[in-house]
């Protein structure tokens, strides 16, 4: 008797859970993954629930690269090999897609020079690739090491890479230690738009065997997790200035 009552508790619990609006779907429950074909996680989720304007995949009209923009992120630099292109399902009925683009770090918001140098130094990137079905876009960031080490993955690439995106996003700085708790808040500016971004962290969407993670001997410490597991969810709210 017990047994089924709480059965019976868990499975309109478990019901309830799906039927949340997030603002995105979970690409794991409709045959997708959160993991690219390279097994590079997706660690941050643009919500549905943003401002439609920053859903657009544009730099014009505060579109979402004018945003990325303005978190340091552009394209890459012309010329330089950049890694290959990556693909993932993210369980919308398109089956797998090949990322939008790849933006890496911009040193000192310099468009041209900025790539190159990150190029040469190494640091932060992101792919971006979009779910068709909810509008959300779904972010694999990480941050890497020198071009002398051919972009190898540094300790904790994938949770730094995450809070080093997130960070620049909103201009806050990010702690290590994360829960699904932390909150975070803060805004920037780009190109006359204001973006006022929330986040908050989900646990349960990336697969808790993290070896099964690329690179993931070169990102976990001895004795330590490859990643924290968090992926961040952003809403993002945008003013025309
Ligand atoms: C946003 O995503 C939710 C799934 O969480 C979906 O129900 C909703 O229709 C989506 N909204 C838009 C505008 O696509
Ligand atoms: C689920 O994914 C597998 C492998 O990608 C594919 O072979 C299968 O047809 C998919 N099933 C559905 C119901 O989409
Ligand atoms: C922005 O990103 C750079 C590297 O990509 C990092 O050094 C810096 O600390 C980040 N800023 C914030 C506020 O997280
Ligand atoms: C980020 O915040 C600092 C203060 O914490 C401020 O001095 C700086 O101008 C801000 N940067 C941007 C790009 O808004
Ligand atoms: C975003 O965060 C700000 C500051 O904490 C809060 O005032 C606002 O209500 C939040 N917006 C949403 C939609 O959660
Ligand atoms: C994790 O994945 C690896 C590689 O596929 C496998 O050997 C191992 O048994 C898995 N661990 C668990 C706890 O499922």
């Amino acid at each position: 008797m017990y047994g089924l009552c709480c059965a019976l508790l868990m499975a309109i619990a478990s019901h309830r859970v799906l039927a949340i609006d997030m603002g995105y779907y979970n690409p794991v429950l409709l045959n997708g993954s959160m993991m690219t074909d390279s097994h590079e996680p997706v660690n941050v989720i643009i919500s549905n629930r943003s401002d439609p304007r920053v859903m657009v995949e544009s730099i014009i009209g505060g579109g979402l690269y004018n945003y990325l923009a303005g978190a340091g992120f552009g394209g890459e630099c012309f010329g330089l090999h950049m890694g290959g292109l990556q693909s993932i399902d993210l369980g919308d009925g398109t089956g797998t897609q090949i990322q939008k683009n790849i933006l890496r770090y911009q040193y000192f918001h310099d468009p041209y020079l900025g790539t190159c140098l990150e190029s040469i130094y190494g640091g932060n990137h992101v792919r971006v690739f979009k779910q068709e079905t909810s509008g959300a876009y779904f972010l694999a960031t990480s941050a890497e090491q020198d071009s002398t080490t051919h972009h190898n993955l540094g300790w904790d690439a994938y949770d730094i890479g995450r809070n080093y995106f997130i960070g620049n996003s909103t201009n806050v700085t990010i702690p290590e230690e994360l829960t699904t708790h932390s909150t975070f808040s803060g805004h920037i500016e780009q190109n006359k738009w204001r973006y006022m971004t929330n986040i908050t962290f989900v646990d349960g969407l990336l697969d808790t065997n993290r070896s099964l993670w690329n690179h993931f001997a070169q990102v976990q410490e001895v004795g330590e997790e490859v990643s924290d597991g968090l992926v961040a969810i952003l809403e993002i709210h945008v003013d025309k200035l």
